[in-house]
């Protein structure tokens, strides 16, 4: 008989009907109470199990995480919590589960013990809940995208550019590392390498992007990505997934409006698809929240946060804007700041970025015209000659979730630029023909995809939205 999965058959009229169910114990009580879970939903099913007829050689033998398959009539429920639950007539034990020695016990465990055993932890509700959602949201993604006409880009994962310009970056190699060929020099000879180059993993599918959007006009990627910056934060991942849709004809507004119409969309979607996993989710903060002193937890709970971000339009700022605001703050001028706001020209931290967001503006900002100094070699130069058009997308709890801009179309400009700040313009020839046949006009922006999840679970530490994170020292699974 087909095995039906438990979501459904929580939403299945009870008329005394004989089926199947497939799942692992999450418990057993007085002989007679599965809690059975397949992983459609955090709802158990409730199977009872005729203890008088069923063998003793069963029934020690389902025990908690024990995989069993279950056939039985489908009947109204008595208990509470639940409208149906499945009288066994068979029980068949799949894969036992020695209760003694399974590291996840039916009590709660903490976020940090669950990371060290990631490869169980799919197991709980908490995490259950956050890769359903994050199923869903990858979804969405696409849907957005495909639904609008752009193309799904499958851009290189190894690559000899370094499209950020920041040298943070794993080299790939198939040299034996204690004993590499060198030249003359004495250096590394990289011509012998696999790839006859220097080569590494990419940080972003950007540049590649930009060649397919000057064909098919509307490209996105959505791919992993790879960081060699030594951040050990609740946000950053060494590897991590990013959506990088780029669009020709597209100015930084443009680019903006779609960012922000994006993001409601697939928050939308997560709400409508998911809503039972973010409310379990919205509870967990709740609970994690009263941990802290009065004066850190937020105002509004998870799903009112998600509700606000879709009711109320981002707010867009200059640079310039900001800086005075967060010079002006009282943080500011009693130090609360751990890098205090003295002059235009500073790097933004994420102190402050969640400073303008949530203490400020108190809704998502978008804040665009930095300082050509602190951003990327291809962002478009604006008039003023000291700002370039660029935006990042700062979301409350998060910080930075999206960062993009308007492109620098025009080929002096940006070998000059290049030249300036020392990228190779020999090496980019191949980006630069963009700008030789057919430039136009054209923007695009990067979302983090775990900063997302992190922003729609509530969860606090990236590391638990990605099944496996990568982060300094530490690479397990
Ligand atoms: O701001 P970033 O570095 O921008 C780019 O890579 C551009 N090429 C994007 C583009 O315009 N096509 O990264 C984009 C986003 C950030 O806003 C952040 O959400 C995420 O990627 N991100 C990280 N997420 C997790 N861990 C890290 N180490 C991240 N670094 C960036
Ligand atoms: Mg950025």
């Amino acid at each position: 008989m087909a095995r039906l999965r438990i979501k459904d058959i929580l939403n299945t009229a009870p008329t005394e009907q004989t089926i199947t169910v497939k799942g692992w114990v999450r418990t057993f009580r007085n002989n007679s109470f599965i809690a059975l879970n397949d992983g459609s939903t955090n709802n158990n099913l409730q199977v009872v199990v005729d203890f008088n007829n069923t063998p003793e050689t069963i029934l020690k033998r389902i025990t908690t995480g024990a995989a069993l398959s279950v056939t039985g009539t489908l009947i109204p429920s008595l208990g509470k919590g639940q409208t149906v639950e499945v009288k066994a007539s068979s029980v068949e034990i799949l894969g036992d589960s020695d209760a003694e020695k399974y590291p996840l016990q039916p009590k709660k465990h903490s976020l940090e013990f669950l990371r060290e055993i990631a490869h169980l932890r799919f197991r709980t509700n908490t995490f259950g809940a956050v890769f359903r959602v994050r199923n869903t949201l990858a979804h969405a993604i696409h849907t957005f995208f495909q639904e609008r006409g752009f193309v799904y880009m499958h851009t290189p994962i190894i690559t000899s550019s370094d499209a950020e310009g920041a040298g943070e970056m794993f080299r790939v190699t198939s040299f034996d590392i204690a004993n590499p060929p060198k030249d003359e020099k004495g250096n590394v000879d990289y011509s012998q390498d696999f790839f006859g180059k220097s080569t590494n993993l990419t940080v972003s599918g950007q540049l590649e992007g930009e060649l397919a959007a000057m064909a098919f006009s509307d490209i996105y990627t959505f791919g992993p990505t790879f960081r060699a910056e030594n951040s050990n934060t609740a946000r950053h991942l060494a590897e991590f997934w990013m959506i990088e849709p780029e669009m020709a004809f597209c100015d930084l507004n443009d680019n903006m409006n779609v960012a922000e119409e994006m993001l409601q969309y697939v928050i939308k979607i997560a709400l409508d698809k998911n809503l039972e996993d973010i409310q379990f989710l919205s509870q967990r903060l709740e609970e994690e929240e009263k941990q802290k002193p009065q004066n850190e937890r937020s105002e509004l709970n998870l799903l009112d946060k998600l509700k606000f971000c879709l009711e109320n339009k981002f707010e867009r700022v200059t640079y310039t804007q900001a800086i005075e605001i967060l010079r002006e703050s009282n943080h500011n001028k009693k130090k609360k700041f751990q890098y205090l706001v003295d002059k235009w020209g500073v790097d933004l931290q994420s102190e402050h970025e969640r400073y303008l967001v949530e203490k400020h503006f108190k809704k998502p900002v978008i804040l665009i015209d930095y300082p050509k100094e602190i951003k990327s070699f291809y962002m478009r130069q604006n008039d003023d000659g000291k700002t370039v058009a660029a935006m990042d997308i700062l979301f409350p709890g998060i910080g930075e979730i999206v960062g993009g801009s308007q492109r620098e179309e025009r080929l002096d400009k940006l070998e000059v630029r290049m030249k300036e700040i020392g990228i190779p313009v020999e090496e980019l020839s191949w980006y630069l023909d963009t700008r030789r046949f057919g430039s136009c006009p054209h923007a695009g922006f990067g979302l983090g995809f775990e900063r997302l999840v992190l922003f729609v679970t509530g969860m606090t530490n990236i590391r638990d939205v990605i099944p496996f994170p990568r982060t300094p020292k530490n690479c397990e699974f």
